[in-house]
């Protein structure tokens, strides 16, 4: 059941990342853009980090070692950096100094994290087999 809810959490997770970036690359001249942005980054964030905790568990319940593997290793690096995207998102609007900086942080490490969820997932679907 762990392991079940840790593969669908994680292409949620993926779909809800892939949509909200896009909107941000594609869409921006909508003027709703950057609230569906935050909407489906910070959903896609809720669902990583409900993934992470299920295979945390699937591991831990199953008497394995954790983090062995380049799978596990790839997904916990995009969940960290997934984080730390969301966490510049917002602080963006409240920095008083370097914001430039931080912008420009938080758009090539989202791209990034994006980039490292998708090899987390293809490394994953290996690793169980299905493809
Ligand atoms: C965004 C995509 C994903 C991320 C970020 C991710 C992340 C992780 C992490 C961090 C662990 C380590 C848990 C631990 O060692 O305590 C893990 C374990 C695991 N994941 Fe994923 N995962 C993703 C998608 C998938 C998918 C799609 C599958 C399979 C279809 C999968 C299969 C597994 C398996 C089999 C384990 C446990 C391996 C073991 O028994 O040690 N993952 N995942
Ligand atoms: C998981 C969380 C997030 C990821 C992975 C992410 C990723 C990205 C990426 C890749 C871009 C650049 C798009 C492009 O130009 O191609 C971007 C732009 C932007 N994001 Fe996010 N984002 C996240 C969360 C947020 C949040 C929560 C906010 C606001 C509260 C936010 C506000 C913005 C803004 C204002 C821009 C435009 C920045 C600029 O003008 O340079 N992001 N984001």
């Amino acid at each position: 059941m762990l392991f079940f809810f840790h593969k669908l959490l994680m292409f949620l997770a993926t779909l809800c990342l892939l949509t909200g970036i896009s909107t941000a690359t594609f869409f921006r001249h909508k003027p709703n853009w950057l609230k569906i942005h935050k909407l489906f980054n910070s959903a896609g964030f809720i669902a990583l980090f409900t993934g992470v905790v299920c295979a945390f568990l699937f591991v831990y319940t199953s008497g394995g070692e954790h983090l062995d593997g380049i799978h596990q290793i790839v997904g916990l690096f995009a969940f960290v950096l997934t984080g730390i995207s969301l966490f510049l998102g917002f602080y963006q609007f409240q920095a008083r100094t370097n914001l430039q900086t931080i912008k420009t942080f938080h758009r090539w490490l989202g791209r990034f994290s994006l980039l490292l969820i998708i090899a987390a997932l293809i490394l994953g679907l290996r690793q169980a087999g299905i493809i």
